[in-house]
């Protein structure tokens, strides 16, 4: 679960299993009747937090464009003794929920780790995730409910977190995201918003410029969503473990003639330090447009919002023909920013994470630590072992301070 999530097209990650992932509504499409949002019974609280031993609270907030998501909340570590520091959001990335941080034992799981340093945390579920997928009109059997891309998850998921976790416990929290959850977070900074509201982000593997992503099936699944998005965006959901999208992966191993069972390699890079005991890997569904708009990314290399692809239609949308660019240089210098990158890394590839940095040059230096860990591919840095020393250890040294 976790962190293959993150990533793009880590889709592909699937292949290897399929066969073992969690259980998902949507088999066969086939939603329940009333897709109850949180379970309290197999939720996330239940199933992963409480069974060992922590404190674990269900949330739900409703997004402006009335999305229904659901947020857990661990307000003290195994001590008993009640967070003593401010909250901290953590946003997964793409194919995954909030899972990502709970899969490694306590002390190796970043949600359990920040529980155990005295913060308050809170885990986000985006959209059409699997604990995310009410809606106040529409269901995920509705086409509809699947019109969004990374835009939305910045402009209406972040937002509804980040005010309802204010809300709740009167405080500015630190944000920390791995992967597409860096963008969302990015994106949303380089618009002013949530500033006043926010203490500090920590990016891990920070997704903003692509074009220059190294992973083969990465390109390809580009090019194709690109070359077929009208066929695509008919699809709508793309879930990896059945129907079209188990078939899309399928067909990228076939035409790079690649053993699907190294694809996690193959798209997230080599990753050093995973338990091997733990190869069950859950994947959520997304949009396909989602991925349609990270594969225009991947083409150019600009951040900018969905491009409808001609120029009438981004005029609805936009009022101007181009879609709107997220510009990073406009990030507030001095906000709190702490940015992690791997070396063997090839979705967050480290000739892209220069650009990132480049945009962030004039930032003020005593507000930017960037840790770089040469070993580390994509999913290290949300599922290695010795993660809490190489990367956690060093992103709570900075929120300490922020
Ligand atoms: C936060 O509180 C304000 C003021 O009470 C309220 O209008 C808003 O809906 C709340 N937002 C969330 C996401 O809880
Ligand atoms: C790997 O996972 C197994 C099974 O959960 C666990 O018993 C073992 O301690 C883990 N190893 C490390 C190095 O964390």
């Amino acid at each position: 679960m976790a962190s293959t999530v993150v990533s793009l097209f880590s889709i592909v990650l699937l292949c290897i299993t399929a066969a073992q992932g969690r259980k998902t509504f949507h088999l066969n499409n086939e939603w329940p009747t009333s897709y109850a949002l949180i379970n309290d019974v197999d939720g996330i609280c239940k199933t992963m937090v409480e069974t060992q031993g922590y404190t674990c609270e269900e949330h739900k907030v409703t997004t402006e464009d009335g999305y229904i998501l659901s947020l857990q909340r661990m307000p003290m570590g195994r001590s008993g003794e009640k967070a003593d520091k401010p909250p901290v959001l953590l946003q997964h990335g793409i194919f995954s929920d909030a899972t990502t941080w709970l899969i490694n034992s306590p002390d190796e799981s970043l949600g359990f780790i920040l529980a155990d340093n005295g913060y308050d945390v809170w885990l986000a579920n985006v959209r059409g995730t699997q604990y995310s997928n009410g809606h106040t009109s529409l269901n995920p059997n509705d086409k509809a409910y699947w019109d969004w891309s990374w835009d939305e998850l910045a402009g209406y998921d972040l937002p509804a977190f980040v005010q309802y976790v204010y809300n709740y416990t009167g405080q500015r929290m630190h944000y920390a995201g791995h992967s597409l959850g860096t963008l969302m977070a990015l994106a949303a900074l380089s618009r002013g918003q949530e500033l006043n509201m926010l203490r500090s982000a920590a990016l891990l593997c920070p997704i903003a410029h692509m074009n220059q992503i190294t992973s083969l099936p990465t390109k390809l699944a580009a090019d194709i969503f690109i070359a077929n998005d009208i066929y695509w965006l008919g699809i709508s959901e793309f879930n990896p473990n059945g129907g079209a999208g188990s078939n899309f992966v399928e067909e990228i191993c076939n035409k790079l003639n690649l053993n699907c069972a190294n694809l996690m390699s193959l798209v997230t890079g080599p990753n050093c330090c995973l338990n091997s005991s733990k190869t069950v890997i859950s994947s959520e569904p997304t949009a396909t447009k989602n991925l349609i708009h990270l594969s225009q990314m991947i083409r150019t290399g600009k951040i900018a919002k969905y491009d409808y692809g001609d120029q009438g239609e981004n005029m609805k949308h936009y009022g101007q023909p181009i879609p709107p660019p997220y510009v990073m240089t406009k990030i507030s210098n001095d906000f709190p920013l702490f940015l992690s990158y791997g070396g063997q890394d090839m979705l967050s590839d480290l000739n892209d994470v220069q650009v990132l940095l480049n945009d962030l040059k004039d930032h003020d230096k005593n507000k930017l630590v960037v840790l770089f860990k040469k070993n580390y591919a994509h999913l290290d840095f949300v599922r290695a072992v010795n993660a809490n020393q190489m990367v956690y250890d060093p992103m709570m040294a900075f929120f300490k301070i922020n």
